[in-house]
């Protein structure tokens, strides 16, 4: 045997046996005859004693590790004095004393301290991932990463769902990101797509007869990375037929709310899930994704300033716009410079400033950016309104609807953040229904799908399609946690009629229709049941339960944010020749 156990798991019980332990040199104190090295593997961490006065060969191997060193020792276990014992680790009870030691191999001085959670700049983290993910927290966030999908599989196994794989080479699927393609040797200038979600697949599996599919499936996307965006990550895809909205929410609310307790029982999730409107949403939230574990929510002052003659008021509504607020408990105190930074980001999102009243916590006069503006009554208006209160102050915006939810949407996020107000062992999930079904793309002057081709209208609207498509709601759901978009689907067309009828909506010409979804319209006519399905991101849900800020941190291998793998040093350059084979000439 190579080893009798692991670096976490022995205990007091163990008192007097002899074992054997491998692992890595996490930490070594050199006490001159007597030296100490906590030895580490993926389960724990055991202290190892090694005393020149038993044995001087052994003791001579331990004085010459070094980190990170790869030691095989055998020794007999000991209690270790009651003024020694580490009640920080499991196996604190107990140490090791070594009567014989191997050296595995040795290390290089470690470009990071493997035993602190340094704070190195990213890509040196992610040029030695493999060293990084020896760190416990990476340990920690990839085991439950594995706890987590091992549940998601458990429970839909029992729900007599089944995992069937979809292909990796494909045809390119319209979610709304550039594609990654991969050229054809055997096919002289055609491509495969890689999938940007299994979208079309797990539909025609439904038209095949699997009426509960689900796929932890790898997704690809040549978009623009943000924290919660990795070019190639991970959904729980899943599709059922002869189920509507509700079945869906039904299994996936049961999912998660089970998934809690097993997987971060240090969590607690708000249950029921709550629901909402996209257009409640953004109305009280300013957001589609709202974080809901606290309140500040938006307060509309158009009607209360409709008549004031204050410019910057008056050319907003004028214009069609609107006149939102937010009312922050505790920062009425907030320096010129703290104000300053909160209106650099109403600028950076759009806003040209911020406008702002606070009512001192000791009493006194309302400070405020705009009093000499407005009437004493329009102030008055303004404070009941959002009723604030002493050592409130209030935030508001004036301008389009569109920037003031998106300026007061990031004030309400930051305002959060610096008041800590929201709990991070709490999972505040919402499901936001009633979307849009198409969506004005103003620069290409055409609709666009809000969330994708195949999604079905409300049975209510399809007359509205031909008359005034934006007041077309889809049956469409997302699922909102704390502040993220972790999920998203809809119930889909299964009619051929419908699916070219939104096909010509969205200005896909017959001709392309055919070419690109030609094997979608032929499946309908094959006996397509309804269906309708969802896909929860498994990156930005393990990202929260983890309590992480970016994704990257719950996978293995990520990508940087300029989409390269600083490890394998990937993209690269390739041979001429395979250039060749592929038929292709770099321009
Ligand atoms: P959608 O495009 O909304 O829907 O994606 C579903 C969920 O996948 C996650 N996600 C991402 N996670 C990390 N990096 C990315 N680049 C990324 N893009 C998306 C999000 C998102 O909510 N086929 C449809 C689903 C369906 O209709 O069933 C789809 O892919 O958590």
């Amino acid at each position: 045997m190579y080893r009798t156990h692991t670096c976490g798991q022995l205990r007091a019980e163990n008192d007097k046996s002899v074992v054997t332990l491998a692992g890595w040199v996490h930490r070594r104190r050199d006490h001159g005859p007597l030296i100490f090295i906590d030895l580490r593997d993926r389960y724990g961490l055991t202290q190892v004693v090694f005393d020149a006065a038993n044995d001087a060969a052994v003791h001579a191997v331990a004085s010459e590790a070094r980190s990170e060193y790869v030691l095989r020792v055998t020794g007999t276990v000991r209690l270790r004095p009651s003024d020694a014992i580490n009640a920080d680790i499991a196996t604190g009870a107990i140490e090791m004393v070594a009567t014989s030691v191997e050296v595995l191999n040795t290390a290089k001085q470690s470009p990071l301290l493997i035993n602190r959670d340094g704070n190195e700049e990213e890509p040196l983290r992610l040029k030695y991932r493999y060293l990084d993910l020896r760190r416990e927290r990476m340990q920690r966030n990839l085991i439950m990463r594995h706890r987590f999908v091992k549940f998601i599989r458990d429970f839909l196994d029992a729900e007599q769902f089944i995992e069937i794989e979809t292909p990796i080479l494909t045809k390119s699927t319209p979610e709304g990101a550039r594609d990654y393609l991969v050229a054809s040797r055997v096919h002289a200038g055609e491509f495969f797509a890689l999938p940007q979600s299994p979208q079309q697949m797990k539909q025609l599996l439904m038209v095949a007869g699997y009426d509960r599919y689900f796929q932890i499936a790898r997704c690809f996307r040549d978009e623009d990375l943000r924290a919660d965006r990795q070019p190639e990550f991970t959904q729980l895809d899943m599709e059922m037929s002869f189920v509507d909205m509700e079945d869906i929410i039904d299994v996936v609310e049961r999912l998660f709310t089970a998934m809690v307790p097993a997987v971060v029982p240090h969590k607690r999730a708000l249950t029921p899930f709550m629901r909402m409107s996209y257009d409640h949403a953004v109305e009280r939230y300013g957001s589609d994704k709202p974080d809901l574990r606290y309140g500040l929510e938006l307060v509309n002052l158009s009607d209360v300033l409709a008549g004031t003659q204050f410019q910057v008021i008056q050319n907003a509504l004028s214009t069609g716009g609107t006149v939102k607020a937010i009312c922050v408990p505790g920062i009425a105190g907030y320096s010129r410079k703290q104000i300053d930074e909160l209106t650099d980001i109403a600028k950076q999102n759009g806003a040209k400033g911020l406008l702002w009243v606070a009512i001192p916590a000791e009493g006194g006069e309302v400070r405020s950016s705009f009093a000499k503006n407005v009437e004493p009554s329009e102030m008055q208006a303004i404070l009941s309104a959002t009723q604030a209160a002493a050592g409130d102050m209030v935030l508001i915006v004036a301008d389009s609807y569109k920037v003031v939810t998106a300026v007061l949407d990031k004030l309400r996020r930051e305002c959060a953040n610096r008041l800590n107000l929201a709990d991070p062992n709490v999972l505040a999930f919402a499901w936001i229904i009633d979307f849009p079904l198409v969506e004005w793309n103003e620069g290409e002057n055409r609709w666009d799908a809000a969330h994708h081709p195949f999604t079905a209208p409300l049975d209510s609207d399809v007359g509205l399609m031909d008359t005034d498509p934006a007041a077309v709601r889809a049956k469409a759901y997302d699922l909102v946690l704390n502040g993220y978009e972790v999920a998203s689907g809809s119930v889909r067309i299964h009619q051929r009629a419908v699916q070219q009828k939104l096909f010509d909506l969205l200005g896909i010409s017959r001709e392309t229709s055919e070419l690109q979804f030609g094997h979608m319209l032929e499946a309908f006519e094959f006996g397509a049941p309804p269906h309708a399905g969802i896909a929860p991101g498994i990156d930005r849900i393990a990202m929260i339960l983890a309590d992480e800020q970016t994704i990257r941190e719950v996978v293995a291998f990520p990508k940087t944010q300029q989409a390269q793998d600083l490890m394998m040093g990937a993209p690269s350059p390739v041979d001429e020749r395979q250039l060749r084979d592929l038929h292709i000439k770099l321009r």
